[in-house]
């Protein structure tokens, strides 16, 4: 008051320290090798994390000469030292996880059960949310999205919706579910019988059939419920209550070991020291936000999803890594201002395996696009780039980067939202010189050929991030 400064009486409240979070997340269309980038910072970290999407995702990873596919664990899982979180953010189709998991047990995952931890707020995909999935493209036809069909849309929009079911759900109340549904079933049939049965009584017991299924209703299976909000849409949908509500009440014994509230865990497990390692799903241009909407998936694939889909503020965010492909991919349909519909996209599909790991769909490709990056990196905020793949350019005598994208001879400076106008943006390319050399067992930056490195130092020249990059940039 009067130009005094009072002091506070109020004790300032020291915070403890908190170690902050790793993030790994895909900078393109997906399939960047972040399953590669994980499985390597893995070795380091004590949990490694999923935060969003579903069993749409796929990673490959090669362990002395085993193949192991991830489509819902986090990669890291293979660290024996590592606790593998599943989100709350992330969508689970039950039946998928625990065939994932035996098929990599088959290969020499060991000891996953004592390092599995799974979110009791994340909802669950069920199989008739994949089918909706594919009934949906069908009917799009043409303008179909080319999803996964793993039933991420509908999950995410029962979510969204508020009548989805979470694996909280299942474990809590699933007995009173089962009772409730199998009510309604049982008197539904009797009142049915007694209506058709006794004609004199038909309008007495329409009246009372009326009373008693909406008193009913309120208590009806959830599960019930959320099927038939798909059946009204869709009425070739058939679901088969009884028999999914039976082997869910197993899947929901099985799934309980490993079901936790991973915030508390997590934050518990900061507070202590200990390093977590985020995994980002499918990639920041397939964000719903951010990417070319409508030909995106469902979540949040940036730096937004990690913190809604594990309890994380944003002040426990560490180092941002945006794993760039040396080239540009993607599966599905949708605008691609480089893609290359030649000879040259077709050596890069092959050279680089581009094969989709859930999809098996061979992937576009084209040429890298600096603006889509400047575009992703704004969003995410990189604090450095993890460059993948650029052995896969070793035959090019030339090769070609977009550096800006351009309407009616004017350069853009923003990313356009419709996908429309992404779809005809006109491009403006630079090219560089190819290295012709086989560059595939360089471990050491400096020992790659000179055109190598300069390819690698235009895109942080472009990008303007800091060159960390060269520790991963030899990975192939
Ligand atoms: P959804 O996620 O199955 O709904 O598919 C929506 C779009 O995202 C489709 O174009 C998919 O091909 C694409 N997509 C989803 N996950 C991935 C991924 O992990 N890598 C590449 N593309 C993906």
């Amino acid at each position: 008051m009067n130009g005094q400064v009072l002091s506070s009486p109020r004790k300032r409240v020291k915070r403890d320290p908190v170690s902050k979070v790793t993030v790994v997340l895909g900078a393109q269309w997906g399939d960047e090798g972040k399953g590669k980038v994980v499985d390597m910072l893995a070795t380091e970290v004590d949990i490694v994390c999923r935060c969003q999407g579903g069993n749409n995702a796929g990673h490959t990873v090669v362990v002395d000469s085993t193949e192991y596919d991830f489509h819902l664990l986090p990669s890291g899982i293979i660290n024996p030292k590592c606790k593998s979180v599943i989100g709350n953010g992330v969508v689970i189709h039950l039946p998928g996880l625990f065939d994932e998991l035996e098929k990599n047990e088959a290969k020499g995952l060991a000891n996953w059960e004592d390092r599995l931890l799974i979110s009791d707020r994340a909802h669950i995909v069920f199989d008739f949310h994949q089918q909706v999935d594919g009934l949906q493209e069908l009917e799009k036809g043409q303008k179909s999205l080319g999803t996964t069909k793993k039933g991420i849309g509908p999950t995410y929009s029962s979510k969204a919706t508020r009548n989805g079911i979470r694996v909280a759900d299942l474990l809590g109340d699933f007995d009173q579910f089962i009772e409730n549904g199998c009510m309604v079933y049982d008197i539904t049939l009797i009142i049915d019988w007694i209506a058709g049965n006794r004609e004199i009584m038909v309008r007495f017991w329409s009246g009372v059939l009326w009373v008693v299924s909406h008193a009913l209703s309120s208590c009806k299976c959830r599960f019930q419920s959320l099927a038939s909000v798909y059946q009204r849409m869709f009425p070739d949908l058939q679901v088969n209550v009884e028999a999914e509500i039976v082997r869910y009440k197993a899947y929901a014994e099985r799934v309980r070991p490993y079901v936790v509230d991973t915030v508390s865990y997590l934050h518990s497990a900061l507070k202590k020291g200990q390093r977590v390692l985020v995994e980002g799903a499918n990639a920041a241009m397939l964000d719903i936000d951010f990417g070319t909407y409508p030909y995106v998936t469902s979540s949040n694939c940036s730096i937004g999803g990690v913190c809604t889909g594990l309890g994380l503020p944003p002040c426990h965010i560490g180092e941002v890594i945006g794993v760039v492909k040396a080239y540009t991919t993607r599966v599905g349909d949708g605008p691609f201002p480089s893609e290359l519909k030649d000879e040259i996209g077709e050596l890069l599909q092959t050279r680089g395996s581009e094969v989709g790991v859930t999809t098996k769909r061979k992937r576009r490709c084209g040429w890298l696009d600096i603006p889509l990056l400047q575009y992703t990196a704004v969003v995410n905020g990189y604090s450095a780039l993890c460059l993948t793949k650029l052995d896969i350019l070793d035959t090019l005598s030339e090769i070609k980067m977009v550096v800006a994208y351009k309407k009616k001879g004017k350069v853009l400076d923003y990313f356009p939202a419709n996908a429309a106008e992404v779809g005809c943006v006109e491009v403006e390319y630079e090219t560089l010189p190819g290295w012709n050399s086989n560059i595939e067992n360089i471990r050491e930056y400096d020992k790659l050929p000179e055109c190598a490195r300069k390819y690698v130092e235009r895109i942080e020249d472009l990008l303007q991030i800091p060159g960390e990059s060269k520790t991963f940039s030899s990975m192939g």
